[in-house]
């Protein structure tokens, strides 16, 4: 078995919040993501899943080494980031790209689509005019837009080719790892098909490994190997693409599989999913005093995964 590309091993995320506590003297922490660890291999396409604030940008941009982990680490091709000189930063920087929601608010609207995409060829070295403008047509072609677009602005395409722009421009570098964040949410639902096979075409083509976040599993569904469900900077449960889909095992998971819409009839898929004041089984609950914000949690009963079947691991309830 080869060593996974990406290892991530107790990853802790706290924020403090200001004026926490009763006469707002106290530092209250907001554990935005709390002890989580995976694999990512080679090839794979792992996704995380969870509803919003949950934890999942935060750890993607902790994977990015664009936010300090609080504790835990982060190990690609075995190295840790932390401690890696400069030139080592530059190298994982080229390797792991990504992905944003928004391809809008992420692509300088006074920029060509030539200049957004030589930008991170320019900053890695690679200066050619004619190896540049190879490789932008190159990429081009590979997302399904045409090398006289180059020259376009954002605002002359539409949110599925600014997406696909979005796409080239984390993909030119040649990266092994993508990190998906939401990538189709903000696209209309007809459209996001066409860039969900976009992306699985890419990555058999390219080899890219992906990790795919949305706080909709239904969007996850035709690309994952693997599946995480976050829940409040937690794992609950993790499986294969299987395990997850057909022998849901954590309320949670079970919750989130219910949401996804019938496509005869869903308008909405993310909207049966908002409950945040539930108790949960395990003995948690959500803390919403007034004067810190609501999403702030405490978690008085203890509860570790436990694995059920050979790579099924769930957060079961504690009589701790
Ligand atoms: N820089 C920050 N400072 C303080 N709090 C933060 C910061 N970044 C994120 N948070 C908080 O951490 C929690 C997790 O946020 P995160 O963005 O990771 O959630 P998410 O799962 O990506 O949500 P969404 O689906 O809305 O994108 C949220 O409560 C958020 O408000
Ligand atoms: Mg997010």
């Amino acid at each position: 078995m080869t060593a996974p590309l990406l290892q991530v091993d107790d990853l802790h995320v706290r924020f403090p919040i200001s004026g926490g506590g009763l006469f707002g003297t106290g530092r209250r922490m907001l554990h935005a993501v709390n002890g989580i660890s995976f694999d990512l291999a080679k090839g794979e396409c792992l996704s995380i899943v969870g509803e919003s604030g949950c934890g999942k940008s935060t750890t993607a941009l902790s994977i990015l080494g664009l936010q300090e982990p609080t504790e835990g680490t982060i190990r690609y091709r075995g190295q840790p980031l932390a401690g890696l000189g400069a030139p080592g930063r530059m190298q994982r920087a080229k390797a792991v790209q990504m992905v944003f929601q928004d391809p809008y608010a992420s692509l300088n609207p006074r920029q060509s689509v030539r200049t957004s995409l030589a930008a991170p060829l320019k900053l890695h070295g690679i200066t050619a005019a004619s190896e540049i403008e190879g490789r932008i047509e190159a990429m081009l072609k590979n997302v399904g837009l045409t090398p006289e677009q180059a020259g376009r602005y954002p605002h002359e395409f539409s949110g599925g080719q600014r997406q696909r722009i979005g796409i080239a421009r984390a993909l030119i570098l040649e990266p092994e790892i993508v990190v998906l964040d939401e990538p189709v949410s903000a696209l209309d639902v007809s459209i996001r098909a066409q860039i969900i096979n976009l992306l699985l075409d890419l990555q058999e083509k390219l080899g890219l490994s992906y990790i795919m976040i949305s706080h909709d599993l239904s969007v996850v569904e035709h690309m994952s190997d693997r599946v995480l469900v976050m829940f409040f900077g937690e794992v609950v449960e993790e499986g294969g693409w299987r395990q997850i889909f057909e022998t849901p095992t954590h309320p949670y998971t079970r919750r989130l599989i219910a949401a996804i819409p019938d496509p005869d009839t869903a308008l909405n898929p993310g909207e049966a999913l908002l409950a945040t004041d539930a108790a949960l089984p395990d003995g948690r609950r959500f803390v919403s005093d007034g004067s810190v914000a609501p999403d702030v949690f405490t978690r008085p009963v203890p509860s570790a995964l436990t694995e059920i079947a050979p790579g099924h691991r769930v957060r079961l309830a504690s009589t701790a």
